[in-house]
């Protein structure tokens, strides 16, 4: 059996804990939070021991794996402490806030020697799938997205300095497919402001936000995003190339040729898949059972992170490839 442990017993931990329960080969064996009630509540339901101190749990059990769940301004050292004691992660996007803290994490796990794989889920659906297959050997030329809906509730969120903002936090999951599908961006351009939520406490972040890219391969391509409120969210992809125009909405792909439009309905559970292909890779050892690798998930961080950066300088920011 794998033993896993969870730190950050929140709302996306929570989704975590069924898959890993439901895991043949798994065993939630500990879950920690420093919100002891989020703790407990949690390790009753599973069977498993309640920590409030992640070093603690580290210490007292004997993981072959580790969940880290906690919001992107929390992670602290848990990853580089988990991997030296040779602990394999699974560590929730973003990847943290800080580029350097984050590369510098990547080299201890990469000398450690561990399986890391990210929280880029949508990775996992049958449709990004299909369009990665798609997309092999065929030349893009434009890529645009956006995602729009409500304000998540966590007071954390509404604070630059704990979620980097709606980019760095949510439309991640949207910059990663774009990379994932279409490649590298070596030039970023972006534009924000906090125009519908400014009068809002607690809500210090932009609530609107245009990003200008250009790949690594010449393509270009932009996305928006914000808090609009609207009756639900809002997602989309859509990649162009001669002839053939891809749109990726919810979990359905879309392929229109000349002449022909398929679409093909996603089906099953892409966090489902992405917890029990990692355990998979645990106890096969196989890492490539692992789509979102951390490695990659940097990429998409540093893409996130230049447009911040070039929303509050007004000028482009030329992306650094090194990992
Ligand atoms: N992959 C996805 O689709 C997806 C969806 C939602 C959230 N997330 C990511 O998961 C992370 C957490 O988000 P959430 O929505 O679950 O937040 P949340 O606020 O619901 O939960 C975070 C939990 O972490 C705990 N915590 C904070 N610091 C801690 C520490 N040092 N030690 C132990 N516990 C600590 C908090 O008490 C809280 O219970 C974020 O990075 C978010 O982007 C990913």
């Amino acid at each position: 059996m794998v033993r896993v442990g969870v730190v950050g017993a929140g709302i996306i931990a929570s989704e975590h804990f069924k898959h890993i329960h439901d895991h043949q080969e798994a065993e939630l064996v500990a879950i920690c939070d420093i919100a002891a009630k989020n703790a407990e509540q949690a390790a009753k339901t599973y069977g498993a021991a309640a920590y409030t101190d992640y070093r603690l749990m580290l210490e007292n059990e004997n993981l072959d794996a580790l969940f880290i769940c906690v919001p992107p301004f929390a992670h602290g050292s848990m990853e580089e402490e988990a991997a030296g004691r040779g602990i394999h992660l699974l560590v929730e996007k973003p990847l943290g806030l800080n580029l350097d803290e984050v590369r510098r994490k990547a080299e201890v796990i990469r000398e450690a020697g561990i399986l890391a794989g990210s929280g880029y889920c949508l990775r996992y659906l049958e449709s990004v799938r299909q369009a990665k297959t798609y997309l092999t050997g065929k030349d893009i030329a434009m890529v645009r997205a956006y995602r729009f809906g409500g304000v998540p509730p966590m007071p954390w969120w509404g604070d630059p300095a704990k979620s980097g903002g709606q980019l760095v936090e949510q439309t991640t999951h949207n910059v990663d497919l774009m990379i994932y599908l279409a490649g590298g961006v070596r030039k970023i351009s972006a534009d924000s402001a906090r125009l519908l939520f400014k009068d809002s406490s607690g809500i210090e972040i932009p609530d609107v936000t245009s990003v200008n890219m250009v790949f690594e391969s010449g393509a270009v391509g932009h996305i928006d995003t914000g808090f609009i409120p609207q009756p639900d969210d809002r997602s989309s992809l859509e990649i162009m190339g001669r002839g053939f125009r891809l749109t990726l909405e919810g979990a359905s792909l879309t392929i229109a040729e000349e002449g022909k439009t398929t679409t093909y309905l996603g089906k099953g559970d892409f966090y489902r898949q992405q917890d029990h292909a990692f355990i998979d890779a645990v106890k096969t050892g196989n890492a490539e059972l692992i789509l979102a690798p951390y490695d990659e998930a940097i990429k998409t961080l540093e893409v996130t992170l230049a447009a911040n950066d070039s929303a509050a300088s007004g000028l482009p920011v030329a992306i650094n490839k090194r990992v």
